[in-house]
């Protein structure tokens, strides 16, 4: 383990090196209610006439994509739509997607929708552009064309894909989700428009809004510390502890949704800069393999995981216990952090998501921890996640 933890740090700070390297990126959101109509006239303004939007068909079903592109139709952009995209989108999705666009001729495009739709337009706009196989761009800098300019307007807040140059698509062959990042892919812009949340549903917008936590938490912990990653993490944490549970409990509170959609933007921006650990790591082989939806995925695994890494972060979390107002002022840091992951837990509890899962398999645990051990060596972790670990916070998931 001690090899493999110096392996991992030197790899860490090559890629720290080239990522240091990378164009610096610009994050824009026009946020507030009305903020979709804004995002359209600048759509418009940046010279778009043609804009494939991304969707889903229950959101169109709602009115609610509708409602969010009216202002490009209202200034004469011709609008089309692809409205298949799935939870967990695969790459049949995306190309059905970027025929579409070829075919319409689009000059931009702009996902309306949670995170499967916002991410499969990123990888859209980039099929559309180029004979290669998307599958050829799992990793990270792989597309080397001019993508078309990618704008996003998130209808749930927890995802953070409005601010963040990742898409995942599934392979749906291996039953695996696979991520596609590159610089190209950041969206230009978002508009972060609480009408258009309003009303969602407690069980969706518990589940995001927990993986708006997780990624503020895995970016406030990481080894990294880039840009504003330790800022906008902990601005994010603070407004998840205020308004998720009223958000969860009163669906149509303005400024509970207001604050939610901000939250997972400085969240996404967080990771952006410093990327997720070892929670993300886990949940994305119970997404990929069983379709547990991500954001409940994540506040499973979250705990265990804080509690694996707790002496290795331990200074990090007791912080976040003092930001999220735990503990006295004679608290020891050892003391502020078990009261975090305890509130994490306690959170997870009051917005009613549960701490197991009955689809977990106790024959696909070993596949799976060993995704998982693969999958978190790529992230910059504290603490090196090993098979044993794995195993063991996966069997406390499985009913
Ligand atoms: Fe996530």
């Amino acid at each position: 383990m001690l090899f493999k933890s110096f392996l991992h740090r030197s790899q860490l700070a090559l890629l720290r090196f080239l990522v240091d390297f990378t164009p610096p990126v610009n994050y824009m959101a026009f946020s507030g209610a009305g903020s979709a109509d804004q995002l359209c006239g600048h759509i418009r303004q940046a010279g778009k006439t043609r804009v494939l939007v991304v969707t889903d068909k229950g959101l169109c079903d709602l009115g609610i994509v509708e409602k969010a592109i009216s202002g490009l139709r209202s200034r004469g952009i011709d609008v089309v739509l692809y409205d298949g995209v799935l939870p967990d989108p695969t790459f049949e999705q995306v190309l059905e997607g970027a025929d579409i666009m070829r075919a319409h001729g689009s000059d931009a495009v702009l996902g309306v929708g949670g995170g499967s739709c916002m991410d499969a337009a990123k990888i859209i706009a980039a099929a559309a552009t180029s004979n290669q196989d998307p599958r050829e761009w799992v990793g990270f800098n792989k597309i080397k064309h001019d993508v078309p300019q990618i704008y996003c307007i998130p209808t749930t807040s927890g995802t953070g894909a409005e601010t963040t140059m990742g898409g995942v698509i599934k392979n749906s062959e291996r039953r695996e989700k696979t991520i596609i990042s590159d610089a190209c892919l950041m969206p230009a812009a978002a508009a972060l428009d609480p009408n258009l949340s309003m009303g969602l549903p407690p069980a969706i917008t518990a589940a995001t809004g927990m993986d708006a936590l997780t990624h503020a938490i895995e970016a406030y912990i990481s080894l990294w510390d880039r840009g504003t990653s330790k800022s906008s993490s902990s601005a994010a944490i603070d407004l998840i502890y205020r308004y998720l549970p009223i958000a969860h409990s009163d669906g149509d509170n303005e400024e509970a949704r207001e604050s939610m959609s901000l939250a997972a933007y400085y969240a996404g921006m967080a990771i952006n800069q410093v990327n997720v650990g070892n929670v993300h790591a886990i949940a994305h082989q119970l997404g990929g393999r069983y379709g547990i939806p991500h954001g409940i995925a994540n506040a499973m695994v979250l705990p265990h995981v804080l509690e694996f890494c707790s002496d290795e972060t331990e200074d990090a979390l007791a912080e976040l216990g003092r930001l999220v107002g735990l503990g006295s002022s004679d608290s020891t840091s050892a003391e502020l952090a078990r009261n975090f992951i305890v509130s994490v837990s306690d959170l997870r509890d009051k917005i009613g998501i549960p701490p197991q899962s009955e689809l977990i398999k106790i024959e696909d645990h070993s596949m799976l921890a060993e995704s998982a051990v693969k999958e978190g060596a790529g992230y910059p972790v504290r603490k090196l996640l090993d098979k044993k670990t794995a195993m063991h916070i996966l069997e406390q998931l499985t009913i």
